[in-house]
């Protein structure tokens, strides 16, 4: 797609790899509507972007069914109005580092209603206003793909998002709308708290910084890429994890005891 003058919706734009990629694309021309929970930040990021006048803001709490809702009656009022929506971006998201026995059931379902719910719910109403062609683009993790001890939710809801992404390009064939998932590795940004900025330093994983992700972000837009894991040597993991499963656990057992230091720690 070329994303000059398109109309693109950015959930979790606030955040650290959302507000470069709201910059990227600003810079290249497109009309954002930035989502996020927070009004003040919001307006606040419009204001440094390129153009802001061109910029629409939503705010919404995206595990709240109702902002789901209104989010789609804007953008069926703005069609009405002849602003059209031509791609979705689904970035928000959020994980807790922890294991399983010590997470509450809210927060698990918090987690999920926002990681995998949420876009997709977001995804279906997008097919009533999404402009031919379009696209939706779902921000996923390398840990949809390896499942790591105290990500389990997280794991889950984003494997579950990157099915979701995969089944929706193969059910939209011929219809306007690809459905891209792209997928970052561990990246320098507030959802990883302290313990797993050290437990990264650690164990020797890499850390993006969000505008790589950003660039790569814009990159998917604009090359319709389907499906595209970023960092090396964690795309070689996702294959090898695909394959022999059986590998990838006997490295991670050799972890596993630091990785329950940094767990148990109070973030
Ligand atoms: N950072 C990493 O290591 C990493 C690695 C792989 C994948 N990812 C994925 O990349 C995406 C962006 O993450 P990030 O690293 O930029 O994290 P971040 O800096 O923590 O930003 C997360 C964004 O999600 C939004 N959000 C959280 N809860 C929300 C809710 N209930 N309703 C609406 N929005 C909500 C936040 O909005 P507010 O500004 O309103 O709080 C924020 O803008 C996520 O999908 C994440 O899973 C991140």
């Amino acid at each position: 797609m070329n994303i000059k003058q398109k109309r693109i919706i950015l959930t979790g734009a606030t955040g650290g790899i959302g507000t470069e990629t709201a910059k990227l694309l600003a810079e290249q021309g497109a009309n954002l509507v930035l989502v996020g929970r927070n009004k003040e930040r919001l307006e606040q990021l419009k204001s440094t972007l390129h153009n802001p006048e061109q910029h629409l803001l939503i705010e919404a709490d995206l595990t709240k069914p109702e902002s789901i809702d209104f989010i789609n009656n804007t953008c069926l009022t703005w069609r009405k109005q002849g602003i059209h929506v031509n791609a979705l971006i689904n970035n928000a998201g959020s994980n807790r580092f922890a294991y399983l026995a010590q997470r509450t059931p809210e927060s698990i379902e918090k987690e999920l209603q926002l990681n995998l719910i949420s876009p997709v719910l977001l995804s279906q109403k997008a097919l009533g206003w999404l402009e031919r062609p379009g696209l939706i683009l779902n921000i996923g993790s390398t840990f949809a793909a390896i499942g790591y001890p105290g990500y389990s939710t997280y794991c889950a809801g984003k494997a579950g998002l990157h099915r979701f992404s995969e089944a929706m390009q193969r059910e939209l064939s011929g219809a306007g709308i690809q459905v891209l998932y792209l997928a970052p590795r561990a990246t320098d940004t507030k959802l990883n708290d302290q313990r797993v900025l050290e437990m990264n330093k650690v164990l020797g994983n890499q850390t993006d910084k969000p505008v790589t992700v950003a660039k790569a972000i814009v990159t998917a837009l604009k090359q319709e890429k389907t499906c595209r894991w970023l960092g090396w040597p964690e795309k070689l993991f996702v294959r090898i994890n695909q394959i022999f499963p059986r590998l990838v656990s006997s490295s991670l057992r050799q972890q596993h005891e630091k990785i329950t230091e940094f767990a148990s720690k109070l973030p």
